[in-house]
Order: C-alpha cells, then sequence, then structure tokens
C-alpha cells in the first residue's frame, strides 16, 4: 500500500505561496492542474478506469460505472495560503484506501469510484462547491459561464483552457445516478476532535453560510488636494463597515462573518479609492439567523455609507442552508469507526450539496493545531495513514 503521508509526500511542493507560506492552488491554475495530473496518473497505476465528466470532475472507476456506485472523494483546488491537507487528504486517503481493500482480498459487490470536484473552495470564481453544485443544478449554467475571476477572466474561457466545453456544464442526471451513495473524508477545520481526543469522527451536520459582495462608491480624488471636509471616501466607510460586521456577528450566538478579502480600486498610495469591494463570508446553524444578520448588515452598511456620502450594495454571491447528514448512513460510518463520535463543522464540502440529492456522510480526520485555511493546518503521519484504513472499512462495509 502507498502511505498516505507518501502520496501527499508527492504533491507537497506544488502550489507553494511564498509570502504565506501556504499553497496557493486556484482551479484550473497550473498547479491545480498538476495535482490533477498527478490524481489520474495515481489513479491509473491501479488499475482504475479515469473519466472526466462535463463539468471538469474526475472520476476514477474500480468495476463498471454504474449505478449504486459507493463514491468518495475530494477536492484539490485551495484557498489562497491554504493548508496541505484540505481537500488533498481525502483524495489521498481514497486512493490508499483502494490499496488496503486489494491487499484485504475484498472483492466489491458494487463499483466504486474516487471523485475531485473542482473549485470546491471558490476561491477562483467566488462560488464555493462549484463543481457539484453544477452537477446536481444548484447552480445555472448560464450564471457559471458568466462569472469571472480576480484578472476578468470567464469561467468559460478558463475551463475552456482547462480542456471543459463551457457549453457542456450544467445539471449531469446521468453522472448523478450512478452515484449509490457519497463518503467525503475531510481533515477536521477546528479543535473538534482535539477536545475529543479521538482520532476520526463522523459529521453530523454543516453550518449554512453564505457568502456576499458589498461594493462601496465615493469619488476617487487627489490625496494632497482634496481637504477632509471635501472627501468621500469609500475606504474610510468600507473600514467602518468592517468593524461594524464584527460586532454585530459577536452580538449574535453562534453566529461567525468575516471579512477576508477587500479591494479598493484603483488602489494607490496617493489616491482616495473611487470605490472598495469586500466580501463577507457569514454562517451560523439556523438559516433565518445568518439572513436576519446579512440584513442588518446591509442596513447597517447603507447608514455609513450615507454617512461619508457614498452609496453601498450588497449582493449574495452563494448561498448553501445547513446541511443535516444521513442519519442511518451517518450511524453505518460510525459503527465502522468503532464508534467514533459525532461532529458538526462549520467548514463547508462538496458533501454538503450532494447531500441533497444522495445518502451523504462525512469523516473528519483531527487537526492538532486546530487551524485550517492556513498553512498552520496540519494532520499527524500517523493519523494521515490510518485514514486510509479507516475510509476502508467504512467503504467495504458499503460495497458489501
Ligand atoms: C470551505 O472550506 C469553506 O468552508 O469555506
Ligand atoms: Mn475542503
Ligand atoms: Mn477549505
Ligand atoms: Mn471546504
Amino acid at each position: 500500500m502507498t502511505a498516505v503521508t507518501s502520496l501527499l509526500g508527492a504533491i507537497s511542493g506544488i502550489g507553494r505561496e511564498p509570502r504565506s507560506g501556504g499553497y496557493a492552488r486556484p482551479v484550473f491554475s497550473t498547479a491545480e492542474r498538476d495535482l490533477r495530473a498527478w490524481f489520474v496518473g495515481e489513479a491509473e497505476a491501479r488499475g482504475l478506469d479515469v473519466e472526466i465528466d462535463p463539468n471538469g470532475i474526475l472520476w476514477a472507476w474500480w468495476g463498471t460505472p454504474g449505478p449504486d456506485a459507493v463514491v468518495t472523494g475530494s477536492h484539490l483546488d485551495s484557498v489562497p495560503g491554504g493548508g496541505a491537507f484540505d481537500g488533498p487528504l481525502g483524495v489521498a486517503a481514497a486512493l490508499a484506501a483502494v490499496d488496503v481493500l486489494r491487499e484485504r482480498g475484498f472483492a466489491p459487490a458494487k463499483p466504486l469510484a474516487i471523485a475531485v470536484f473542482p473549485e470546491e473552495e471558490g476561491s477562483r470564481f467566488g462560488v464555493a462547491c462549484l463543481g457539484s453544485r453544477l452537477l446536481t443544478g444548484a447552480l445555472s449554467p448560464d450564471a457559471a459561464r458568466r462569472l469571472t475571476d480576480r484578472e476578468g477572466d470567464t469561467l468559460a474561457d478558463v475551463f475552456a483552457a482547462g480542456g471543459i466545453d463551457p457549453a457542456g456544464i450544467g445539471p449531469d442526471p446521468e453522472t448523478l445516478a450512478r452515484i449509490g451513495v457519497f463518503v467525503e473524508l475531510h481533515v477536521e477545520q477546528g479543535r473538534g476532535l482535539i477536545d475529543l481526543d479521538r482520532p476520526f469522527a463522523v459529521a453530523e451536520s454543516i453550518l449554512g453560510h453564505g457568502r456576499f459582495k458589498v461594493t462601496v462608491r465615493g469619488e476617487g480624488n487627489h490625496a494632497g488636494t482634496t481637504l477632509m471636509a471635501d472627501r468621500r471616501d469609500p475606504l474610510v466607510a468600507a473600514a467602518a463597515m468592517v468593524g461594524r460586521i464584527a460586532e454585530l456577528a459577536g452580538a449574535v450566538d453562534d453566529a461567525r462573518a468575516t471579512v477576508g478579502r477587500f479591494e479598493p480600486v484603483p488602489g494607490g498610495t496617493n489616491v482616495i479609492a473611487s470605490s472598495v469591494d469586500f466580501w463577507i463570508d457569514a454562517r451560523h446553524p439556523d438559516d433565518d439567523v445568518t439572513r436576519r444578520l446579512i440584513a442588518d448588515i446591509d442596513r447597517m452598511c447603507g447608514g455609513i455609507a450615507a454617512a461619508q456620502g457614498c452609496e453601498a450594495v450588497l449582493v449574495e454571491e452563494s448561498w448553501s442552508p445547513t446541511v443535516g447528514f444521513d442519519p442511518a448512513l451517518a450511524r453505518r460510518i460510525g459503527s465502522a469507526l468503532a464508534d467514533a463520535p459525532y461532529l458538526r463543522t462549520g467548514a463547508g464540502h462538496d458533501a454538503g450539496i450532494l447531500a441533497s440529492v444522495v445518502p451523504t456522510g462525512m469523516l473528519f480526520v483531527r487537526n492538532p493545531s486546530g487551524i485550517s485555511h492556513s498553512p498552520e493546518e496540519h494532520v499527524v503521519d500517523a493519523d494521515a495513514d490510518a485514514s486510509a484504513a479507516a475510509l476502508a472499512d467504512v467503504l467495504q462495509d458499503l460495497l458489501s
């Protein structure tokens, strides 16, 4: 068996980002394409049949592709400054789990597939879980084709350059009909397993979350000739909004709201910005609470903008309702893992999108730093390697 740590070791140099010390692996970047090529090579080396579907999802099949397949997998794209495990751990563990099952001499009664989803993080085009949303019809292909990245390149052009015909993206009932059950293994992204002192957990639910873009417009002008009283500075307004967002979210039990991307336009030291774009990620277990929080934030932004002679517009970019995973499947995963504990997660996953259409479950692997979306994200070698056997146990049960 190839250990999960050796599989991850082979890709550890791909997509390093010197400034953050983490990884930058946006979908269809050179780095992510290299990772996809690595996956295809590893799958083919195991005799799996690799297909790419119309939405750019990679499928590696053990057995004939067909209905009632047991599917596992994750993603290879990363956030900017991401860790080594968010996504790749689930892909490497899936490859290694196939080795484990074969070493056990196990003959699956159903087809098994490993899936690799593009743009799970939404770090290039803004919509999280883009591949699984297209597959299930949760995102319209027209809207997807029009999405642009930071350079202004459209998703249609970027997918075409990556070998995916943009005319063919969208709901894919044929591919969906093959999935009998989907199980994603993922690094835990908080402190849940540290606190429980356990290596693995079963996912219970995912917090609902939304992404919103705020544009604040003011008046661009000269930093030296414009008196303070004469300014309509959108950056002053936007900075005040960011502080208030943290206060408003902090006042709601269990809510989280983050501004992690903030872009003054045009962005010059001696230039009063003409506009500012910033993005809010808001999450809470109760979707109505998230909606109310965003409505409060929207009103607050309007008020601050007006006081600065500016305008603010808040637009929703993506919405993911709270997901409760299939309880029967969760119980099955839990018992295959020696009664692993249950955890809810604040992080989003393709499993959350698939859960609305097929029985879906997740397993989490302990992260001793409790930190994710950062180079500090970590999994110790023993847990990473043990995750292959844990996933194999779950798959073996589902494939029998
Ligand atoms: C992705 O990991 C997210 O939760 O935003
Ligand atoms: Mn992930
Ligand atoms: Mn992530
Ligand atoms: Mn995620």
